[in-house]
């Protein structure tokens, strides 16, 4: 992130865009914890403790369909993406922060987001079609793209099949609608998570605005102790031979619609207010009351005590404030994925009573999954 943000920040300054670059990013947005990354956040309870050291970056709305308030559709016992109301005032909302910047003749450089869906902001999936046209609005705005792919890259949001009508098995996020971004930064999944390996792709142009004569000292003056350390790419190497494997792509495809319909079990407890899924990343959002959409208070730390009940059944997972992550490791088979979730269940009626047992099925190992 801090990478791309440099670069995109110093190739502004090079082509005359803008002489102090400034960047939008979303709500409850998290790119990490390295300053630059920090100052892009906006998590509070991560980042407002370094305010002073920060610079500062604008706000977009997050399309958070459950608690979106714009969103005029009573709550129901699906994916609240799936029976919005509304008319796409997230969009509005992006279009009106390019227009403001415009106004101001000091535009973006470039426009930051994870795609498809917010990680540590809750698992916050965007609607189908947000992300293309907030690319095209971006795009129409000569700002670039910063696509953060650290949780939703190589295959974690599923594989699209085919990519503008092409048939495709590409392992991004973003190509699901058909968005190629100007900086696509890649972590975690690069190595499948055995090493700590990253990297910062950009486009011909960027690179080109680091080129020159030794004299002219356009190179991007950036490095760690361990940039392109060998060990390191072998893994990743490693990594994604296996994961463009036919046999790989077939078993990430089964353990999503495997976990897609395991899910639906748990709309029978009334803790449950939304569950929303992304390929093989889903949060299952808690509240105190389905109807109104009514929080827990802090004090009942109610995600904390479904993740612990869960761990004391052999499944360790973390809450995201009282959002329950379930990203199951790509190793996983149907059966484990089946105990994670019944496990949930389980947990819940543990924790809060009044909900109906749920089937049950053939268990597979009481490891942790
Ligand atoms: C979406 C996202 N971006 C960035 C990061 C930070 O990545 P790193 O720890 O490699 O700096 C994370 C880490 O969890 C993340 O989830």
């Amino acid at each position: 992130m801090e990478v791309a943000l440099k670069l995109a920040y110093e190739s502004a300054r090079r082509s005359g865009r803008s002489k102090k670059p400034k960047f939008l990013s979303l709500d409850r947005a998290y790119h990490g914890d390295t300053v630059g990354a920090v100052s892009l956040g906006h998590i509070d309870l991560f980042h407002k403790a370094y305010g002073g050291l920060l610079f500062k970056s604008d706000t977009a709305m997050s399309p958070y369909c459950y608690r979106c308030p714009f969103n005029r559709a009573k709550p129901q016992r699906a994916d609240a993406r799936e029976y919005r109301r509304c008319k796409w005032e997230c969009i509005g909302q992006v279009e009106q922060r390019f227009a403001a910047r415009k106004k101001r003749g000091d535009p973006y450089a470039a426009m930051i987001v994870e795609p498809l869906i917010q990680g540590a902001a809750g698992m916050i999936p965007q609607p189908v079609g947000w992300l293309r046209r907030v690319a095209e609005i971006a795009r129409g705005h000569g700002a670039r793209l910063i696509a953060d792919e650290v949780m939703t890259g190589f295959g974690r949001t599923g594989t699209p099949s085919t990519i503008n009508d092409q048939p495709a098995t590409s392992l991004f996020a973003c190509h699901h609608e058909g968005v190629q971004p100007d900086f696509l930064c890649l972590a975690k999944g690069l190595t499948g998570g055995y090493l700590p390996m990253a990297a910062t792709l950009t486009t011909q142009e960027v690179f080109d605005a680091f080129l020159g004569e030794y004299e002219d000292f356009k190179t991007f003056f950036h490095g760690h102790s361990y940039t392109a350390n060998q060990v390191g790419a072998a893994a990743a190497l490693a990594s994604l031979e296996i994961l463009q494997s036919s046999a790989s792509l077939r078993a990430r495809h089964q353990i999503e619609q495997t976990l897609r319909k395991e899910l639906e079990t748990l709309w029978q407890s009334p803790s449950v207010g939304d569950i929303r899924q992304v390929g093989l990343i889903a949060g299952v959002e808690l509240v105190k009351n389905w109807r109104t959409r009514q929080l827990f208070d802090l004090g009942e730390r109610a995600g904390i005590r479904v993740c612990e009940a869960m761990a004391r059944r052999g499944v360790l997972t973390r809450p995201v404030g009282d959002v329950i992550v379930l990203m199951p490791p790509y190793c996983t088979t149907r059966v484990q994925v089946r105990r994670m979730v019944e496990v949930l269940g389980e947990s819940l009626l543990e924790v809060f009573g009044k909900f109906p047992r749920v089937r049950n099925r053939a268990s597979g190992p009481r490891t942790p999954a």
